[in-house]
């Protein structure tokens, strides 16, 4: 089996590193292809709990390569900060592979993001004050610094003193701020060098190779489809192509080596930050699955915004990224619910709309039609086989199966590893 892509269904916070473990032992690569320490991954193994949020979920998985690619932005410092955390742990990081090509967080990318929310006031897109915008924000504009300059000093420097111009002029003159010193800037980035150094590749070579040799390469999506800067609730959106084809772009293989693309989906609805969500519940079933899920943002803490299952946006990520599989999790968190409502489609000035409507305005005011499923309340996290649920747990995940747009292959019941009912094998 050669590539296959992991991507978020929903607005983030799927819980895709699930499906990196479900394939486990399968897999030789894993590549982080988009984002960067935006993402907030929370793995549980066995009584370990790892919060990662720049490098993929899959570094924890013994054996695999883990790779970050050009698509990724990365903040050197979070970076090694990661690494140690996880090397203080035992887990061996020796392979990781990083992009020549990829671009870097610098702290004036970090500042301009807090700043520019803070000018935005009310209309903020609520990020996660990373820099991550104003990273690819300067790739576009083709005056980034990337992961190569570094090895090239009077190249960094005129590239971070070209980048700096425009900038200082914009923080003092509009933000009202101090000056960036590009000295600094210079300094702190070569700190890094040495260490980095034995890291960096051209790793679509690499990929591309271990590809031809039939080795099995995973690619993890961060975010999520609604959160695409293309394809997601622009322009309260990450600034990345989260979605399936951004893995080729993001890391130099061909389109048609991607075989599987597995989507992950909530039982439910979360999104952080601001923008449409037209299954948001503002009551106390709102704060129940809050409660009963945990949610509460990873990278920065934030409770998240809770709501129903969107049964149009699971259509919409089908198409928008070919999912070959679900995997569908914490449909555990629904259980002591008495009654389950899915959102079927949407009203917008009266008309029914079957699909998200290509308009913001009128996704923004559209509201939800449900049809409502029986709950349970039997304890479900112990459960492994399909047939072992709940009959009304099995009737609301075929329910939802059959508008979702594609098959749900496993399902999550629980924050541990091996807390999965596998149907399909994801990789047939
Ligand atoms: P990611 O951003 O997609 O990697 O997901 P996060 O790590 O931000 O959020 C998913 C959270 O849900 C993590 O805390 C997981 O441990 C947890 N989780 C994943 N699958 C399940 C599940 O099936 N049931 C429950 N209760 N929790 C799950
Ligand atoms: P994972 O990989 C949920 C959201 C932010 C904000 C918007 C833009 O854990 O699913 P940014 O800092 O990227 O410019 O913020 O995107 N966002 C996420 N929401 N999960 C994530 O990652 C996210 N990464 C960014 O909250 O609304
Ligand atoms: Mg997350």
């Amino acid at each position: 089996m050669p590539a296959i892509v992991i991507i978020g269904a929903q607005w983030g916070d799927e819980g895709k590193g699930k499906a990196t473990d479900l394939l486990g032992s399968r897999i030789d690569y894993v590549v982080k292809f988009n984002g960067g320490n935006n993402a907030g991954h929370t793995v549980v193994i066995g009584n370990q709990k790892y919060a990662l949020h720049l490098l993929p979920s899959g570094i924890l998985s013994e054996g695999v390569i883990p790779v970050i690619a050009n698509g990724v932005v990365i903040d050197i410092e979070v970076l090694f900060h990661e690494l140690d955390a996880l090397i203080a742990r035992g887990v061996d990081v020796s392979r990781l592979r990083v992009s020549a090509n990829a671009h870097i967080i610098t702290h004036y990318h970090r500042t301009l993001d807090k700043v520019t929310e803070r000018f935005l006031g009310k209309k903020q897109i609520g990020t996660t004050g990373r820099g991550i915008g104003p990273s690819y924000a300067d790739k576009i504009n083709r005056v980034g610094i990337r992961i190569q300059d570094l090895f090239d000093e009077n190249i960094l420097r005129q590239k971070v003193e070209a980048a700096l111009d425009q900038k200082n002029h914009l923080l003092v003159k509009v933000y009202n701020r101090r000056a960036i010193s590009a000295d600094e800037i210079i300094e702190n980035l070569l700190s890094y060098t040495e260490r980095l150094r034995p890291m960096v590749t051209d790793t679509a070579l690499e990929l591309n190779r271990a590809l031809d040799e039939g080795k099995t390469v995973l690619f993890e999506g961060g975010q999520a489809t609604m959160l695409d800067v293309d394809h997601g609730t622009y322009p309260f959106v990450t600034s990345s192509n989260s979605t399936a084809g951004g893995a080729s772009t993001g890391s130099g293989i061909g389109p048609g080596r991607i075989e599987r693309v597995i989507g992950i989906v909530k039982a439910y609805t979360t999104r952080v930050g601001a923008g449409p969500f037209p299954t948001e519940l503002f009551d106390e079933s709102g704060e129940f699955l809050r409660a009963q899920g945990f949610e509460f943002g990873t990278t920065t803490g934030r409770p998240r915004r809770c709501g129903w299952y969107d049964a149009p946006i699971a259509r919409y990520s089908a198409r928008i990224n070919g999912v070959t599989d679900y995997v569908m999790t914490k449909l555990d968190v629904l259980t002591g619910l008495e009654k389950i409502p899915v959102c079927v489609a949407y009203e917008v000035d009266g008309v029914r709309v079957d699909e998200v409507p290509v308009s913001q305005s009128d996704f923004h005011h559209a509201v939800p039609i449900y049809e409502e499923f029986p709950g349970w309340s039997e304890d479900i996290t112990g459960v492994r086989e399909f047939g072992d649920l709940p009959a009304n747990a099995q009737a609301y995940v075929l329910a939802v199966e059959a508008m979702s747009g594609c098959r749900i292959s496993a399902i999550g019941v629980g924050p541990g590893r091996d807390a999965i009912i596998a149907r399909h094998d994801l990789l047939d």
